[in-house]
Protein backbone atom coordinates (compact mmCIF):
# COMPACT_ATOMS: atom_id res chain seq x y z
CA UNK A 1 0.00 0.00 0.00
CA UNK A 2 2.64 3.30 1.24
CA UNK A 3 4.59 2.20 -2.40
CA UNK A 4 1.46 2.31 -4.53
CA UNK A 5 0.74 5.95 -2.93
CA UNK A 6 4.22 7.03 -3.31
CA UNK A 7 3.69 6.61 -6.82
CA UNK A 8 0.43 7.07 -8.34
CA UNK A 9 -1.55 8.87 -5.45
CA UNK A 10 1.14 11.42 -4.22
CA UNK A 11 2.63 12.49 -7.47
CA UNK A 12 -0.50 14.14 -8.26
CA UNK A 13 -0.35 16.26 -5.02
CA UNK A 14 3.54 17.10 -5.56
CA UNK A 15 2.47 18.61 -8.64
CA UNK A 16 -0.75 20.77 -7.30
CA UNK A 17 2.44 21.78 -4.28
CA UNK A 18 4.45 22.95 -7.01
CA UNK A 19 1.64 24.88 -8.22
CA UNK A 20 0.56 26.29 -5.07
CA UNK A 21 4.50 27.52 -4.83
CA UNK A 22 3.90 29.12 -8.10
CA UNK A 23 0.53 30.90 -7.07
CA UNK A 24 2.90 32.23 -3.81
CA UNK A 25 5.69 33.22 -5.84
CA UNK A 26 3.22 34.90 -8.17
CA UNK A 27 1.54 36.49 -5.09
CA UNK A 28 4.39 38.22 -3.80
CA UNK A 29 5.43 40.00 -7.43
CA UNK A 30 1.46 41.24 -8.04
CA UNK A 31 -0.22 41.92 -4.93
CA UNK A 32 0.59 40.54 -1.55
CA UNK A 33 -2.52 41.16 0.30
CA UNK A 34 -4.94 39.85 -2.86
CA UNK A 35 -7.38 38.05 -1.27
CA UNK A 36 -8.63 36.34 -4.06
CA UNK A 37 -5.08 34.68 -3.86
CA UNK A 38 -5.11 34.00 -0.67
CA UNK A 39 -8.54 31.90 -0.70
CA UNK A 40 -7.07 30.22 -3.76
CA UNK A 41 -4.46 28.79 -1.57
CA UNK A 42 -6.99 28.06 1.30
CA UNK A 43 -8.90 26.21 -1.29
CA UNK A 44 -6.22 23.92 -2.26
CA UNK A 45 -5.88 23.52 1.47
CA UNK A 46 -9.37 21.96 1.61
CA UNK A 47 -8.98 19.78 -1.34
CA UNK A 48 -5.91 18.21 0.30
CA UNK A 49 -6.68 14.73 1.18
CA UNK A 50 -6.50 15.09 4.93
CA UNK A 51 -9.38 17.56 4.74
CA UNK A 52 -11.72 15.01 3.16
CA UNK A 53 -14.97 14.22 4.60
CA UNK A 54 -14.23 10.85 6.39
CA UNK A 55 -16.12 6.95 5.66
CA UNK A 56 -17.93 5.80 8.05
CA UNK A 57 -16.54 2.49 7.46
CA UNK A 58 -13.49 2.33 9.90
CA UNK A 59 -13.13 -0.45 12.83
CA UNK A 60 -14.35 1.37 16.07
CA UNK A 61 -17.44 3.73 14.69
CA UNK A 62 -19.59 3.92 17.22
CA UNK A 63 -22.47 3.42 14.80
CA UNK A 64 -25.60 4.91 17.62
CA UNK A 65 -23.21 7.75 18.66
CA UNK A 66 -22.37 8.99 15.32
CA UNK A 67 -26.13 9.06 14.34
CA UNK A 68 -27.29 10.51 17.36
CA UNK A 69 -24.69 13.36 16.91
CA UNK A 70 -26.69 14.54 13.63
CA UNK A 71 -29.08 17.25 14.37
CA UNK A 72 -32.62 15.51 13.64
CA UNK A 73 -34.16 18.84 11.56
CA UNK A 74 -30.22 19.27 9.82
CA UNK A 75 -29.63 16.63 7.67
CA UNK A 76 -26.23 15.60 6.18
CA UNK A 77 -26.05 16.27 2.76
CA UNK A 78 -23.24 16.73 0.18
CA UNK A 79 -24.36 20.65 -0.86
CA UNK A 80 -24.05 21.46 2.92
CA UNK A 81 -20.65 19.68 3.51
CA UNK A 82 -19.06 20.64 0.95
CA UNK A 83 -20.45 24.33 1.56
CA UNK A 84 -19.13 23.42 4.91
CA UNK A 85 -15.36 22.44 3.79
CA UNK A 86 -14.72 25.51 1.58
CA UNK A 87 -15.79 27.69 4.51
CA UNK A 88 -13.63 26.29 6.98
CA UNK A 89 -10.94 26.95 5.10
CA UNK A 90 -11.46 30.59 3.86
CA UNK A 91 -9.89 33.27 5.78
CA UNK A 92 -12.38 35.55 4.19
CA UNK A 93 -14.64 34.89 6.71
CA UNK A 94 -12.19 36.65 9.37
CA UNK A 95 -12.24 40.56 9.80
CA UNK A 96 -9.19 41.41 8.20
CA UNK A 97 -9.07 38.12 5.83
CA UNK A 98 -6.19 36.10 7.09
CA UNK A 99 -7.50 33.77 9.53
CA UNK A 100 -9.33 30.79 8.77
CA UNK A 101 -10.95 28.12 10.81
CA UNK A 102 -8.00 25.78 9.70
CA UNK A 103 -5.55 28.18 10.72
CA UNK A 104 -5.54 26.73 13.91
CA UNK A 105 -7.25 23.43 13.18
CA UNK A 106 -4.63 22.47 10.08
CA UNK A 107 -5.91 18.82 8.82
CA UNK A 108 -2.14 17.98 8.55
CA UNK A 109 -1.84 18.52 12.15
CA UNK A 110 -4.97 16.39 12.99
CA UNK A 111 -6.69 19.66 12.84
CA UNK A 112 -4.82 21.63 15.58
CA UNK A 113 -1.78 24.26 15.07
CA UNK A 114 1.04 22.39 17.09
CA UNK A 115 1.26 25.90 19.09
CA UNK A 116 1.01 26.14 22.67
CA UNK A 117 -1.84 28.58 22.74
CA UNK A 118 -3.44 29.87 19.15
CA UNK A 119 -2.83 33.06 17.51
CA UNK A 120 -5.10 34.70 15.26
CA UNK A 121 -5.53 37.74 13.18
CA UNK A 122 -2.86 40.63 13.95
CA UNK A 123 -0.72 37.22 15.65
CA UNK A 124 -2.72 37.79 18.30
CA UNK A 125 -1.89 35.31 20.79
CA UNK A 126 -4.52 33.80 22.69
CA UNK A 127 -4.82 31.72 26.34
CA UNK A 128 -5.70 27.94 25.26
CA UNK A 129 -4.55 25.62 22.96
CA UNK A 130 -6.42 24.37 19.94
CA UNK A 131 -8.20 20.96 20.31
CA UNK A 132 -8.72 18.76 17.73
CA UNK A 133 -11.95 18.66 15.95
CA UNK A 134 -11.80 15.08 14.84
CA UNK A 135 -14.71 13.45 16.52
CA UNK A 136 -15.93 16.82 18.27
CA UNK A 137 -19.07 15.70 17.03
CA UNK A 138 -19.40 13.38 20.11
CA UNK A 139 -18.20 15.91 22.73
CA UNK A 140 -21.10 16.59 25.48
CA UNK A 141 -20.04 20.28 25.24
CA UNK A 142 -17.45 22.11 23.39
CA UNK A 143 -14.22 23.93 24.40
CA UNK A 144 -11.99 23.17 27.30
CA UNK A 145 -14.39 24.51 29.27
CA UNK A 146 -17.61 23.43 27.99
CA UNK A 147 -18.91 26.82 27.39
CA UNK A 148 -21.28 25.69 25.33
CA UNK A 149 -22.86 21.98 23.94
CA UNK A 150 -23.09 22.40 20.32
CA UNK A 151 -20.73 22.77 17.10
CA UNK A 152 -23.15 25.22 15.91
CA UNK A 153 -22.86 27.26 19.22
CA UNK A 154 -19.01 27.16 18.83
CA UNK A 155 -18.27 28.11 15.44
CA UNK A 156 -20.04 31.10 16.13
CA UNK A 157 -17.79 32.46 18.63
CA UNK A 158 -13.81 32.34 16.94
CA UNK A 159 -15.77 34.33 14.10
CA UNK A 160 -16.98 37.05 16.68
CA UNK A 161 -13.62 36.49 19.54
CA UNK A 162 -11.80 39.73 18.34
CA UNK A 163 -8.49 37.87 18.68
CA UNK A 164 -9.24 35.06 16.42
CA UNK A 165 -10.91 36.05 13.31
CA UNK A 166 -11.99 39.49 14.36
CA UNK A 167 -15.51 40.16 13.08
CA UNK A 168 -17.20 42.81 15.29
CA UNK A 169 -20.40 40.02 14.74
CA UNK A 170 -21.79 37.01 12.68
CA UNK A 171 -23.68 39.30 10.61
CA UNK A 172 -20.50 41.39 9.20
CA UNK A 173 -18.86 37.70 8.25
CA UNK A 174 -22.18 36.92 6.15
CA UNK A 175 -22.12 39.98 4.59
CA UNK A 176 -18.64 38.98 3.07
CA UNK A 177 -19.46 35.77 2.47
CA UNK A 178 -22.61 37.17 0.93
CA UNK A 179 -21.10 38.62 -1.47
CA UNK A 180 -18.88 36.02 -3.40
CA UNK A 181 -20.68 34.42 -6.31
CA UNK A 182 -19.31 30.81 -5.53
CA UNK A 183 -21.19 30.67 -1.93
CA UNK A 184 -24.19 32.90 -3.12
CA UNK A 185 -24.03 29.64 -5.10
CA UNK A 186 -23.05 27.09 -2.43
CA UNK A 187 -25.72 28.45 -0.05
CA UNK A 188 -28.68 28.07 -2.85
CA UNK A 189 -27.99 24.80 -3.51
CA UNK A 190 -27.19 23.64 -0.13
CA UNK A 191 -29.90 25.46 1.69
CA UNK A 192 -32.15 26.54 -0.54
CA UNK A 193 -31.74 30.58 0.14
CA UNK A 194 -28.91 33.66 0.72
CA UNK A 195 -26.35 33.12 3.15
CA UNK A 196 -27.18 33.83 6.47
CA UNK A 197 -25.65 33.30 9.77
CA UNK A 198 -27.73 30.41 10.60
CA UNK A 199 -27.04 28.37 7.75
CA UNK A 200 -23.47 29.51 7.83
CA UNK A 201 -22.89 27.77 11.12
CA UNK A 202 -24.95 24.85 10.41
CA UNK A 203 -22.96 24.15 7.12
CA UNK A 204 -19.31 24.04 9.40
CA UNK A 205 -21.02 22.10 11.63
CA UNK A 206 -22.02 19.69 8.87
CA UNK A 207 -18.11 19.37 7.84
CA UNK A 208 -16.55 18.75 11.37
CA UNK A 209 -19.15 15.97 11.59
CA UNK A 210 -18.11 14.23 8.85
CA UNK A 211 -14.31 14.36 10.29
CA UNK A 212 -14.35 11.34 12.25
CA UNK A 213 -11.27 9.37 13.12
CA UNK A 214 -10.80 5.83 14.37
CA UNK A 215 -9.57 2.63 12.69
CA UNK A 216 -6.11 2.69 14.79
CA UNK A 217 -4.54 -0.17 15.95
CA UNK A 218 -6.57 -0.14 19.22
CA UNK A 219 -9.52 -0.20 17.62
CA UNK A 220 -8.69 -3.23 15.53
CA UNK A 221 -7.60 -4.79 18.92
CA UNK A 222 -10.36 -3.99 19.92
CA UNK A 223 -12.31 -5.75 17.41
CA UNK A 224 -10.35 -9.12 18.75
CA UNK A 225 -6.89 -9.20 16.51
CA UNK A 226 -4.95 -9.65 19.55
CA UNK A 227 -1.97 -8.70 17.69
CA UNK A 228 -3.09 -5.19 16.35
CA UNK A 229 -0.81 -3.53 19.17
CA UNK A 230 2.27 -5.08 20.61
CA UNK A 231 2.68 -6.00 24.33
CA UNK A 232 3.69 -2.91 25.47
CA UNK A 233 0.65 -1.08 24.46
CA UNK A 234 -1.37 -4.46 25.82
CA UNK A 235 0.10 -3.54 28.96
CA UNK A 236 -0.21 0.09 29.15
CA UNK A 237 -4.45 -0.21 28.26
CA UNK A 238 -3.93 -2.46 31.51
CA UNK A 239 -2.04 0.33 33.45
CA UNK A 240 -4.44 2.88 32.22
CA UNK A 241 -7.47 1.12 33.95
CA UNK A 242 -5.62 0.18 37.15
CA UNK A 243 -2.46 1.46 38.93
CA UNK A 244 -2.20 4.60 36.55
CA UNK A 245 -6.17 5.32 37.36
CA UNK A 246 -6.45 7.01 33.89
CA UNK A 247 -9.87 5.73 33.83
CA UNK A 248 -10.85 7.36 36.88
CA UNK A 249 -12.20 10.10 34.56
CA UNK A 250 -10.88 8.91 30.45
CA UNK A 251 -13.65 6.63 30.89
CA UNK A 252 -17.19 6.41 31.26
CA UNK A 253 -17.55 5.47 34.89
CA UNK A 254 -15.20 3.14 37.53
CA UNK A 255 -16.56 0.23 35.93
CA UNK A 256 -17.41 1.27 32.42
CA UNK A 257 -14.20 1.40 29.78
CA UNK A 258 -14.51 3.61 26.94
CA UNK A 259 -12.77 2.52 23.97
CA UNK A 260 -14.78 5.34 21.91
CA UNK A 261 -13.60 8.77 22.85
CA UNK A 262 -11.81 8.40 26.38
CA UNK A 263 -13.64 10.66 28.35
CA UNK A 264 -16.37 10.74 31.31
CA UNK A 265 -17.91 14.33 29.57
CA UNK A 266 -16.92 15.99 32.36
CA UNK A 267 -14.52 18.74 34.33
CA UNK A 268 -11.49 18.16 36.69
CA UNK A 269 -8.97 20.14 38.48
CA UNK A 270 -6.11 18.01 37.27
CA UNK A 271 -3.42 20.30 38.61
CA UNK A 272 -2.33 22.04 35.05
CA UNK A 273 -0.38 25.36 36.70
CA UNK A 274 -2.84 25.95 38.62
CA UNK A 275 0.03 27.26 41.09
CA UNK A 276 1.41 30.09 38.32
CA UNK A 277 -2.18 31.95 39.03
CA UNK A 278 -3.66 33.50 42.18
CA UNK A 279 -7.16 31.64 41.31
CA UNK A 280 -8.99 32.95 44.30
CA UNK A 281 -8.28 36.99 43.34
CA UNK A 282 -8.96 35.83 39.64
CA UNK A 283 -12.44 34.19 40.53
CA UNK A 284 -13.40 37.14 42.83
CA UNK A 285 -12.87 39.58 39.42
CA UNK A 286 -14.79 36.77 37.18
CA UNK A 287 -17.81 37.09 39.47
CA UNK A 288 -18.23 40.88 38.61
CA UNK A 289 -17.18 40.88 34.72
CA UNK A 290 -18.95 37.60 34.08
CA UNK A 291 -22.24 38.69 36.09
CA UNK A 292 -24.29 38.96 33.04
CA UNK A 293 -23.79 35.13 31.91
CA UNK A 294 -23.58 35.89 28.77
CA UNK A 295 -21.45 33.41 26.48
CA UNK A 296 -19.54 35.66 24.34
CA UNK A 297 -18.47 37.57 27.57
CA UNK A 298 -17.21 34.25 28.66
CA UNK A 299 -15.77 33.53 25.35
CA UNK A 300 -13.53 36.85 25.98
CA UNK A 301 -12.44 36.04 29.56
CA UNK A 302 -11.23 32.40 28.36
CA UNK A 303 -9.35 33.52 25.14
CA UNK A 304 -8.05 36.88 26.51
CA UNK A 305 -7.96 37.27 29.93
CA UNK A 306 -6.01 35.45 32.73
CA UNK A 307 -9.28 34.67 33.63
CA UNK A 308 -8.67 31.84 31.42
CA UNK A 309 -7.19 30.08 34.33
CA UNK A 310 -10.47 29.30 36.20
CA UNK A 311 -11.85 27.09 33.55
CA UNK A 312 -15.09 25.48 33.99
CA UNK A 313 -15.88 28.29 36.53
CA UNK A 314 -16.37 30.16 33.96
CA UNK A 315 -19.29 28.94 33.82
CA UNK A 316 -20.96 28.01 36.20
CA UNK A 317 -19.29 29.88 39.28
CA UNK A 318 -19.34 26.57 41.48
CA UNK A 319 -16.21 27.04 43.57
CA UNK A 320 -15.00 23.40 43.19
CA UNK A 321 -14.70 24.26 39.41
CA UNK A 322 -11.99 26.01 39.96
CA UNK A 323 -9.01 25.31 37.19
CA UNK A 324 -11.38 22.19 35.99
CA UNK A 325 -11.35 21.52 32.70
CA UNK A 326 -13.01 19.13 30.35
CA UNK A 327 -11.48 15.52 29.85
CA UNK A 328 -10.21 15.29 26.30
CA UNK A 329 -10.53 12.49 23.67
CA UNK A 330 -7.20 10.73 23.87
CA UNK A 331 -6.80 9.79 20.07
CA UNK A 332 -4.15 11.09 17.83
CA UNK A 333 -2.46 12.74 20.43
CA UNK A 334 0.98 12.50 18.64
CA UNK A 335 0.14 14.71 16.18
CA UNK A 336 -1.69 17.19 18.57
CA UNK A 337 1.52 18.35 20.84
CA UNK A 338 1.29 20.10 22.82
CA UNK A 339 -1.03 19.14 25.95
CA UNK A 340 -3.74 20.10 28.55
CA UNK A 341 -5.50 23.47 27.89
CA UNK A 342 -2.38 25.82 27.92
CA UNK A 343 0.02 23.46 26.31
CA UNK A 344 2.17 23.83 29.04
CA UNK A 345 3.47 20.14 28.11
CA UNK A 346 5.80 19.19 25.67
CA UNK A 347 5.64 15.18 25.29
CA UNK A 348 3.46 12.68 26.62
CA UNK A 349 6.13 11.49 29.25
CA UNK A 350 5.92 15.13 30.43
CA UNK A 351 2.28 14.43 30.61
CA UNK A 352 2.42 11.31 32.71
CA UNK A 353 5.57 12.61 34.86
CA UNK A 354 2.80 15.22 35.39
CA UNK A 355 -0.01 12.50 36.60
CA UNK A 356 3.08 10.33 38.14
CA UNK A 357 3.40 12.95 40.74
CA UNK A 358 0.03 13.33 42.05
CA UNK A 359 0.38 16.95 41.02
CA UNK A 360 -0.70 19.61 43.23
CA UNK A 361 0.86 21.42 46.02
CA UNK A 362 -0.80 24.00 47.20
CA UNK A 363 -3.68 23.42 44.60
CA UNK A 364 -6.89 23.20 47.35
CA UNK A 365 -9.38 22.38 44.02
CA UNK A 366 -7.18 19.35 42.70
CA UNK A 367 -9.57 16.43 41.98
CA UNK A 368 -9.33 13.56 44.48
CA UNK A 369 -8.11 11.47 41.83
CA UNK A 370 -5.22 12.75 41.24
CA UNK A 371 -2.61 10.77 43.04
CA UNK A 372 1.00 9.84 43.54
CA UNK A 373 0.98 6.74 40.86
CA UNK A 374 4.34 5.14 41.55
CA UNK A 375 4.72 4.06 37.97
CA UNK A 376 7.78 3.00 37.02
CA UNK A 377 10.00 4.05 34.19
CA UNK A 378 8.83 1.10 32.23
CA UNK A 379 5.41 1.54 32.94
CA UNK A 380 5.37 5.13 31.59
CA UNK A 381 7.05 3.59 27.96
CA UNK A 382 3.72 1.53 28.26
CA UNK A 383 1.47 4.34 28.76
CA UNK A 384 2.89 6.11 26.06
CA UNK A 385 3.34 3.05 23.49
CA UNK A 386 -0.65 2.21 24.63
CA UNK A 387 -1.63 6.40 23.74
CA UNK A 388 0.56 6.00 20.26
CA UNK A 389 -1.87 3.18 19.66
CA UNK A 390 -4.99 5.57 19.00
CA UNK A 391 -3.63 6.87 16.20
CA UNK A 392 -5.69 6.51 12.43
CA UNK A 393 -4.30 5.72 9.65
CA UNK A 394 -3.91 8.63 8.33
CA UNK A 395 -1.71 9.99 10.28
CA UNK A 396 0.63 6.80 10.90
CA UNK A 397 3.80 7.86 9.69
CA UNK A 398 3.29 11.77 11.17
CA UNK A 399 2.56 9.63 14.54
CA UNK A 400 6.12 7.24 14.16
CA UNK A 401 7.77 10.31 13.18
CA UNK A 402 6.99 12.20 16.40
CA UNK A 403 6.65 9.43 18.35
CA UNK A 404 10.27 9.17 17.90
CA UNK A 405 11.16 12.53 18.59
CA UNK A 406 9.34 12.73 21.88
CA UNK A 407 11.20 9.94 22.95
CA UNK A 408 14.35 11.33 22.17
CA UNK A 409 13.54 14.41 23.71
CA UNK A 410 12.25 12.69 27.01
CA UNK A 411 15.69 10.89 27.18
CA UNK A 412 17.23 14.06 28.31
CA UNK A 413 14.85 16.51 29.02
CA UNK A 414 11.80 15.29 31.86
CA UNK A 415 10.93 19.18 33.83
CA UNK A 416 7.83 17.04 35.00
CA UNK A 417 9.25 14.00 36.83
CA UNK A 418 9.47 13.62 40.48
CA UNK A 419 10.71 10.48 41.72
CA UNK A 420 10.25 11.15 44.96
CA UNK A 421 6.85 12.61 44.97
CA UNK A 422 5.86 10.04 43.00
CA UNK A 423 6.79 7.00 45.23
CA UNK A 424 6.11 9.00 48.14
CA UNK A 425 2.52 9.15 50.18
CA UNK A 426 -0.47 11.02 49.34
CA UNK A 427 0.39 14.82 49.92
CA UNK A 428 -2.79 16.73 52.36
CA UNK A 429 -4.85 18.70 50.64
CA UNK A 430 -4.50 22.35 51.61
CA UNK A 431 -8.36 24.05 52.83
CA UNK A 432 -9.83 26.25 50.11
CA UNK A 433 -9.45 29.61 51.65
CA UNK A 434 -13.15 31.25 53.51
CA UNK A 435 -14.83 32.13 50.71
CA UNK A 436 -15.35 36.43 51.09
C1 LIG B 1 -7.10 31.65 16.38
C2 LIG B 1 -7.22 30.22 16.42
C3 LIG B 1 -8.57 29.59 16.18
C4 LIG B 1 -9.45 29.82 15.16
C5 LIG B 1 -9.31 30.80 14.03
C6 LIG B 1 -10.54 28.90 15.35
N1 LIG B 1 -10.32 28.13 16.46
FE1 LIG B 1 -11.46 26.61 17.10
N2 LIG B 1 -10.46 26.60 18.82
C7 LIG B 1 -9.31 27.30 19.09
C8 LIG B 1 -8.99 27.20 20.49
C9 LIG B 1 -7.80 27.83 21.18
C10 LIG B 1 -10.01 26.43 21.08
C11 LIG B 1 -10.16 26.11 22.57
C12 LIG B 1 -10.69 27.37 23.22
C13 LIG B 1 -11.27 27.13 24.59
O1 LIG B 1 -11.46 25.99 24.98
O2 LIG B 1 -11.56 28.13 25.28
C14 LIG B 1 -10.90 26.04 19.99
C15 LIG B 1 -12.00 25.19 20.13
C16 LIG B 1 -12.73 24.70 19.07
C17 LIG B 1 -13.68 23.61 19.15
C18 LIG B 1 -14.03 22.81 20.39
C19 LIG B 1 -13.37 21.46 20.40
C20 LIG B 1 -13.41 20.76 21.73
O3 LIG B 1 -12.91 19.64 21.83
O4 LIG B 1 -13.93 21.31 22.71
C21 LIG B 1 -14.20 23.45 17.88
C22 LIG B 1 -15.22 22.43 17.45
C23 LIG B 1 -13.59 24.46 17.04
N3 LIG B 1 -12.69 25.17 17.79
C24 LIG B 1 -13.93 24.72 15.72
C25 LIG B 1 -13.58 25.90 15.08
C26 LIG B 1 -14.24 26.44 13.90
C27 LIG B 1 -15.41 25.79 13.20
C28 LIG B 1 -13.61 27.60 13.57
C29 LIG B 1 -13.93 28.57 12.47
C30 LIG B 1 -15.27 29.12 12.46
C31 LIG B 1 -12.56 27.78 14.55
N4 LIG B 1 -12.59 26.75 15.45
C32 LIG B 1 -11.65 28.82 14.53
C33 LIG B 1 -8.59 28.03 18.17
C34 LIG B 1 -9.15 28.53 17.01
C1 LIG C 1 -9.02 13.30 37.63
C2 LIG C 1 -9.32 13.06 36.23
C3 LIG C 1 -8.20 12.59 35.33
C4 LIG C 1 -7.31 11.55 35.52
C5 LIG C 1 -7.21 10.61 36.71
C6 LIG C 1 -6.47 11.53 34.34
N1 LIG C 1 -6.84 12.50 33.46
FE1 LIG C 1 -5.92 12.97 31.74
N2 LIG C 1 -7.00 14.66 31.61
C7 LIG C 1 -8.02 15.04 32.47
C8 LIG C 1 -8.38 16.41 32.25
C9 LIG C 1 -9.46 17.18 32.97
C10 LIG C 1 -7.52 16.88 31.25
C11 LIG C 1 -7.42 18.32 30.73
C12 LIG C 1 -6.63 19.08 31.79
C13 LIG C 1 -6.18 20.46 31.42
O1 LIG C 1 -5.90 20.70 30.25
O2 LIG C 1 -6.07 21.30 32.34
C14 LIG C 1 -6.67 15.75 30.86
C15 LIG C 1 -5.72 15.79 29.87
C16 LIG C 1 -4.96 14.71 29.45
C17 LIG C 1 -4.07 14.69 28.33
C18 LIG C 1 -3.81 15.86 27.37
C19 LIG C 1 -4.67 15.73 26.14
C20 LIG C 1 -4.61 16.94 25.25
O3 LIG C 1 -5.27 16.89 24.20
O4 LIG C 1 -3.97 17.94 25.56
C21 LIG C 1 -3.53 13.44 28.25
C22 LIG C 1 -2.55 12.93 27.21
C23 LIG C 1 -4.06 12.68 29.36
N3 LIG C 1 -4.93 13.48 30.08
C24 LIG C 1 -3.74 11.36 29.64
C25 LIG C 1 -4.00 10.79 30.89
C26 LIG C 1 -3.34 9.61 31.38
C27 LIG C 1 -2.35 8.78 30.59
C28 LIG C 1 -3.80 9.41 32.65
C29 LIG C 1 -3.37 8.35 33.63
C30 LIG C 1 -1.95 8.37 33.98
C31 LIG C 1 -4.75 10.47 32.93
N4 LIG C 1 -4.84 11.28 31.84
C32 LIG C 1 -5.44 10.60 34.13
C33 LIG C 1 -8.57 14.23 33.44
C34 LIG C 1 -7.89 13.17 34.04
Amino acid sequence: MPSVCATARCEPFRVRFTSVLHACALMLIAVWASAPLRAAAAASAAAGPLAQPKSLRQVGVPAAATHAAIPTDDAQTPEKIALGQRLFFDARLSADGTVACSTCHDPARAFTDGKAVSTGIGGRVGQRNSPTILNALYNATQFWDGRVTTLEQQAALPIINSIEMGQPNLAAAVVRIAAIPEYQQGFRSAFGSTPDGRNLVRAISAYERTQVAFDSPFDHYIAGERNAIDPAARRGWELFNSSARCNKCHALSDQQRDTTNFTDNDFHNVGVMIVRHDVITLARQSRQLLASGDTAAIDRAAIQTDLSALGRFLVTKKESHIAAFKTPNLRNLLLTAPYFHDGSQATLWDVIDHYNKGAGLKNPYLDEDIVPLALTERDIDDLVAFLASLTSPPYKEAAAVELARQRELAKTTRPQRDTARAFGPKPLRPKPPAAS
